[in-house]
């Protein structure tokens, strides 16, 4: 369970384009995700975290001007990073954990 998948793999960029990375969760639900950098022979770094109905919340040293996020709904978040230059290189990790509602708080569904 609560898998995520992240596109594209791989991406090689002219410097000063635009790479968007998406991330799906499969088979979960998640309001918030989580958005990592990591670095050549360093630890995972995290930028910001994604919500879904609200703006993302940005670490210390990133913004949304460079690294604008969206998180459309609990199943979807995509983090572009803009006017890419070799330093922007590395590897990229979304992360979610499932925090769909408790069954009480769902909109009940009516079968007839
Ligand atoms: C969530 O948003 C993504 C991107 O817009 C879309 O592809 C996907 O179908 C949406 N999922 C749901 C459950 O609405």
């Amino acid at each position: 369970g609560a898998l995520v998948s992240q596109q594209p793999r791989r991406a090689v960029s002219k410097s000063g384009a635009s790479v968007t990375i998406e991330c799906r969760a499969l088979d979960f639900q998640a309001s918030s995700m989580f958005w990592y950098h990591q670095f050549p022979k360093r630890g995972l770094v995290l930028m910001a975290t994604s919500n879904v109905g609200s703006d993302a919340t940005y670490e210390q040293g990133y913004n949304k001007d460079k690294i604008p996020i969206s998180q459309p709904n609990v199943t979807f978040s995509s983090l572009t990073v803009t006017r890419v230059d070799p330093a922007d290189s590395g590897l990229y990790f979304c992360s979610a954990r499932d925090t769909a509602l408790g069954r009480d708080q769902r909109p009940r569904q009516e079968s007839w």
